[in-house]
């Protein structure tokens, strides 16, 4: 089939490559030129495993091509996926649906065919119903369908989740074609006995909402835990363990730390919360607000409890920051956790050295007044505290005896509880959480 996936960021990029990949024909649409450039060269402005792989092989393939044109789009394709961004707005919590909007705005005029718009950005209820009428205000020469097909797949996991999902949900109106043709295109992974669900375009679009605000709920209630458990003198990772062998509660999502961040959690709770208002419903989702606030404060404790290991204040204290991702196997720093403590630490005054195996060029980027090493071992020289904010392997694996001669005091603050204390406090190390 011939598809066309507008926007080719971290979900449109693996989309249009997996979808090459079980033998369709994918057009790529990116309107950024530097994103552009390097896509049509087979690299990824982003760093996302076993990707690049994918991508070079379809486009060797000539099952993937990659261009900036609405016209060459238009005129090519059956079915459009949106893919673009829906980032929280700059001047309240809402989703900015600009880049939404402006897909269709520049494609419905092109077309000369009927269409099949399938949006897989997560946006807020009532969005397909909105772009619906706004496609049939721009043209009236041809039929436009919208229907809505939320994506869950997670950075660092990208391909197997878009080729296993856990399941695909489809939104979509009653008599339109979307239902045949999503089961089309979908057919190697449905085939695989993937749970399939048809409902309305408001039911899908809140399908995402809501497992991405249960999701949140399920890291800060956690963290909730741990707050309750430093005032109790308890042990959190106990009770994580405990009450994860409830089938019923699960281990997943159940490790305490300085908490979610990301292109997707923290914008997606808040636009959820804005979207219930706009419909009268605000009550419903104001425990979501206590949920944001867990979260934030984790970061606020772990700038708090590098300023106690230091006597007090940060002033003139020299911090390694092991981390910058918002979490491992990605360089995605959006609201990352990491670079928000880094960042707080450094107005207080410290000295802070970041280092991240992957996401050095977009922290850099994000926060460029901070100090970016080489290396563990640069960032960790002459440090007066180490903190583990981003739980990569390579971190979780250090060896607690080498990193101790290179720094001044041996504290060491697991901001993801991912690393073993007793190791760390067998080789002299103060261990915080
Ligand atoms: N990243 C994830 O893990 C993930 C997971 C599930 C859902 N989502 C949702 O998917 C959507 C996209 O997220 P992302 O992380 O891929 O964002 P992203 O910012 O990485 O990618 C969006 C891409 O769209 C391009 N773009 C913007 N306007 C365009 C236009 N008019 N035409 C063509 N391209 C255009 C941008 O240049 C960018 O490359 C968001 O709604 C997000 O919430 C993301």
């Amino acid at each position: 089939m011939r598809l066309v996936v507008l926007g080719m960021g971290y979900l449109g990029a693996a989309h249009a490559a997996c979808m090459a990949s079980i033998g369709h024909e994918v057009l790529g649409v990116e309107t950024d030129p530097a994103r552009l450039a390097k896509l049509k060269t087979g690299q990824l402005p982003f760093y996302e495993p076993g990707l690049t792989d994918l991508l070079n092989k379809t486009l060797d393939s000539g099952h993937l091509v990659i261009t900036n044109s609405y016209s060459e789009a238009a005129a090519w394709g059956d079915i459009f996926f949106i893919a673009v961004g829906t980032p929280q707005k700059r001047s309240d919590p809402s989703a900015d649906l600009s880049f939404v909007d402006a897909v269709i705005d520049e494609l419905v005029p092109q077309l000369r065919h009927d269409a099949l718009i399938v949006g897989k950005s997560t946006v807020p209820v009532g969005t397909a119903a909105r772009l619906s009428e706004r496609a049939a205000a721009l043209s009236d020469k041809v039929t436009v369908e919208i229907a809505w097909n939320p994506e869950f797949l997670r950075e660092g996991y990208a391909i197997k989740d878009t080729l296993q999902p856990d399941r695909i949900v489809l939104g979509c109106v009653e008599n339109g074609s979307a239902e045949q043709t999503a089961r089309e295109i979908y057919e190697p992974i449905l085939n695989t006995e993937t749970p399939f669900i048809v409902t309305d375009t408001s039911t899908a679009e809140l399908v995402k909402a809501a497992a991405n605000a249960f999701l949140a709920t399920k890291i800060s209630f956690i963290n909730a835990m741990a707050e309750v458990c430093l005032a109790a003198g308890a042990d959190v990772l106990a009770i994580a363990k405990a009450i994860g062998y409830d089938p019923r509660i699960g281990h997943r999502f159940l490790r305490p730390g300085i908490g979610f961040g990301g292109g997707c959690l923290p914008k997606d709770i808040r636009a959820f919360m804005a979207s219930a208002g706009e419909l009268g419903a605000a009550e419903a989702l104001t425990f979501l607000r206590e949920v944001d606030a867990i979260n934030m404060r984790r970061r606020n404790r772990m700038v708090s409890t590098a300023s106690d290991s230091c006597g007090g204040s940060l002033l003139g204290k020299r911090v390694a920051v092991l981390g910058a991702a918002f979490k491992p196997d990605s360089d995605d720093v959006r609201d990352s956790p990491a670079l928000n403590v880094a960042g707080q630490m450094q107005l207080q005054g410290a000295s802070v050295a970041v280092y991240d195996p992957r996401a050095m060029a977009n922290a850099r980027l994000l926060f460029p007044t901070l100090f970016y090493a080489d290396s563990v071992d640069q960032a960790c020289k002459d440090a007066d505290i180490v903190m583990v904010l981003t739980e990569w392997s390579e971190f979780v694996n250090l060896d607690p005896v080498v990193v101790g001669r290179l720094v001044r005091a041996r504290t060491v603050i697991d901001g993801r509880f991912c690393l073993d204390k007793r190791r760390w406090t067998d080789a002299g190390w103060e261990y915080r959480i």
